[in-house]
């Protein structure tokens, strides 16, 4: 029996300075009466995961870093003033360092990534504008542009674009600024931070232009302890198959008509896939990725692959895998006896949009569960539906997106991540119950600790 005094003891541990933060949320009005002396960003976040941006947090404004992998390695600050404070002297600031006034109400995005982040944010109402429309998988995106909640950035009246653009404060992109709109353009990295909760802790970006940064550490709390419990289970199984995550790249105009097939090194690949348990394959011992112009030489290659993810753009079916890596069905391939070869096309839009390069940005406890499906089945309940990858051996189909399947209408609920809840898996969980004791014994102190200081 723990004594009152040795619990009281204990409560500044347990109380701060987490729980200071919370239940302080950053405001989503207006201030009418400014006072300097303020902290009008109670809540915080704090950048554990990724590694491409950071903010510093001031009285009545923060900054926002982003760096840029993309040769040449920049960086660019974003100064974000709560609405209704004065804005910082630009001077202060380097060259080109955007201002955007927060909580941003109206957005516009000229990728499709950032959508991902911000429906979980629930705030896809501030979204009004889209580019590349046709490709958004997105179901409530979908629902939104069907409905003239979101408008599709026009493509050829270039005069109505520059006014479509004008409507909105903010513009989020991927890759650069449109002209015309540098100053209110958003240049994100989720898609280069190199690791699968880097990419997730982008939610806690994304949060600061809509002072929800409470909501956004409590979201990505969740995706790392979901995703720690998936690769604690994955990593301990004592096979590690191999796993290749490949490419082919048809003959065209851009390659001097000649094919080619290469194996991916990306960092959040390999990540993912050893915390499924497999052995990532990059297929050198170089530092340059491994591209091949010569199939038999990338056959011969391949040859200790257990497993494929085919990332080849075009080409969904097993016969297309087949043709396109020059292999006939009945070829001595462990990974085609296995029937273990997968694309990510498991999700996408009616034109073949694909949701991999939305929602699995953000959602990386379910990819990981995805990958697992392919690596270790086993430890997954046997019915586990497939997400973004699938199994183009075994004939899983392509399901596709559209407005119907938008289960959160109305624009300011938050879309839910698709992965399972890891802790409540009845299979391989052998340490479950010691975890909802020690949970339960916990959930106790803290019930004894509000007794004690309710006194
Ligand atoms: C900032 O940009 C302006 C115009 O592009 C230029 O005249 C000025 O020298 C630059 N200042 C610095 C500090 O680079
Ligand atoms: C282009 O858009 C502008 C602004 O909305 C409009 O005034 C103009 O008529 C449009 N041009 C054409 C060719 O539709
Ligand atoms: C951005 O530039 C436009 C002109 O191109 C100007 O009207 C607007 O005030 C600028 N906005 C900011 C926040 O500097
Ligand atoms: C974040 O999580 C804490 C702890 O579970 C909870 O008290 C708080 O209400 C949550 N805040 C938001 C905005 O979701
Ligand atoms: C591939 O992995 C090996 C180690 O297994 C490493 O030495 C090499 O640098 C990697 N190559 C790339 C392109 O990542
Ligand atoms: C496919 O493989 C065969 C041998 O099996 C070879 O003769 C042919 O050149 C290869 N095709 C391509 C496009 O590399
Ligand atoms: C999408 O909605 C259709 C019905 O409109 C349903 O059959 C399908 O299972 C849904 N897909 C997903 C992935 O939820």
């Amino acid at each position: 029996m723990i004594s009152l005094g040795a619990l009281l003891l204990l409560a500044p541990f347990v109380f701060s300075p987490v729980a200071a933060q919370q239940g302080a949320i950053n405001s989503q009005d207006c201030v009418q009466n400014y006072d300097a002396n303020v902290d009008y960003f109670p809540s915080k976040i704090h950048v554990d995961d990724a590694a491409l941006f950071k903010v510093h947090y001031e009285k009545n404004y923060k900054v926002v870093t982003v760096v840029s992998t993309v040769p040449p390695v920049s960086t660019k600050d974003y100064i974000l003033t709560q609405c209704g404070t004065p804005v910082p002297d630009a001077s202060k600031f380097a060259n080109g360092s955007v201002f955007v006034s927060v909580p941003v109400t109206n957005a516009a995005t000229i990728a499709t990534t950032p959508i991902a982040f911000i429906e979980m944010l629930g705030r896809r109402n501030t979204l009004k504008l889209a580019d590349t429309e046709n490709l958004v998988s997105s179901p409530c995106v979908q629902y939104g542009l069907e409905n003239n909640q979101v408008i599709g950035l026009e493509d050829k009246n270039l005069t109505l674009r520059a006014e479509q653009f004008a409507s909105v404060d903010v513009v989020f992109s991927s890759y650069g600024a449109e002209k015309g709109t540098e100053n209110k353009t958003v240049i994100t990295s989720e898609v280069l931070d190199p690791g699968p909760l880097n990419r997730a802790e982008w939610l806690e970006f994304y949060s600061t232009f809509f002072n929800l940064e409470e909501s956004a550490q409590n979201l990505t709390a969740t995706i790392n302890n979901n995703y720690n419990c998936f690769k604690k289970s994955a990593i301990a199984q004592t096979t590690k198959p191999v796993i290749a995550w490949t490419s082919y790249i048809a003959p065209s105009a851009y390659n001097k008509n000649t094919a080619s097939w290469t194996i991916s090194p990306a960092p959040y690949k390999q990540i993912l896939s050893t915390d499924a348990g497999a052995t990532f394959f990059n297929g050198t011992s170089t530092a340059t990725p491994a591209t091949f112009e010569d199939s038999a030489a990338f056959l011969e290659t391949i040859k200790p692959v257990d497993i494929i993810i085919d990332e080849t753009m075009s080409g969904a079916a097993m016969s297309d895998f087949l043709t396109n890596y020059n292999l006939t069905a009945d070829a001595d391939f462990k990974f085609l006896k296995n029937k273990a070869v997968y694309r990510q096309d498991g999700l996408v839009n009616p034109n073949d949009g694909r949701e991999w390069f939305g929602s699995a940005v953000v959602q990386n406890d379910a990819v990981l569960q995805d990958v697992i499906r392919a690596v270790h089945p086993q430890i997954l309940p046997a019915d586990v539906p497939y997400n973004w990858i699938r199994n183009i051996a075994k004939n899983e189909a392509k399901q596709v997106l559209t407005a119907a399947n938008c289960t959160a209408k109305d624009a300011s609920t938050p879309v839910v991540d698709r992965a399972l809840v890891c802790s409540n898996m009845k299979v391989s969980q052998p340490s479950a119950a010691s975890k909802s004791v020690m949970a339960g014994t916990l959930s106790a102190i803290l019930g004894l600790l509000a007794a004690a200081m309710a006194l």
